[in-house]
């Protein structure tokens, strides 16, 4: 049978602390096959929907975002960890396992009622993309859906997304943490 998205997924026992299953997508991103069936689903249900903006979220949403914007034609925002973006920004932190994290977005990345697709690798909590999510809206735009290869649903990111009313497309998911 053909190789889906998910098959090109390794799982990292320990990592990066022991009882962690990491869902390393580097093995994916590395396959020729792989990387383009993963670009294509990724953005086929968005095919066709006016987007001016892919936002990426540091540090894996880059890599699928900058693909995602180029075959959609669209610009490319990346949505950074705090103190990397050299000009105005605006800023989210959200809540980690321990401590916080900060995420920015220059102050004039996105224009107020454009239409923004939010990518990332892997959806957990929902932390990251909540956070920007939240940086996008700030700024006036709308985020007309979020696209992630991995959802972990025991760690409930795509209830508190779609809580949010948000539209959450991912390609597959691991059960279990
Ligand atoms: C991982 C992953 C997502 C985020 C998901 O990134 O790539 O961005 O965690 O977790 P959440 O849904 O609980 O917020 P990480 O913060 O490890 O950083 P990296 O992508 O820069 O490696
Ligand atoms: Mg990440």
């Amino acid at each position: 049978m053909a190789k889906t998205v998910k098959d090109y997924i390794r799982t990292i026992v320990d990592f990066p602390h022991e009882g962690i299953l990491f869902r390393d997508v580097t093995t994916l991103f590395a396959d020729p096959r792989g990387f383009r069936m993963c670009v294509d689903q990724l953005l086929s249900p968005y095919a066709g929907q006016p987007i001016d903006k892919v936002a990426g979220l540091e540090a894996r949403g880059f890599i699928l975002g900058g693909a995602v914007a180029h075959q959609l034609s669209t610009g490319f925002i990346p949505i950074r960890k705090k103190g990397k973006l050299p000009g105005a920004v605006i800023s989210e932190s959200y809540t980690l396992e321990y401590g916080e994290a900060t995420v920015e977005v220059h102050d004039d990345a996105i224009q107020p009622g454009e239409k923004v697709l939010l990518v990332d690798d892997l959806l957990a909590t929902g932390g990251t993309a909540e956070a920007g999510i939240k940086l996008i809206e700030r700024l006036g735009a709308e985020v007309i859906g979020c696209a992630f290869v991995v959802d972990l649903p025991d760690l409930g990111g795509r209830k508190r997304l779609e809580g949010m009313g948000m539209d959450v497309h991912a390609l597959c998911a691991f059960e279990g943490l």
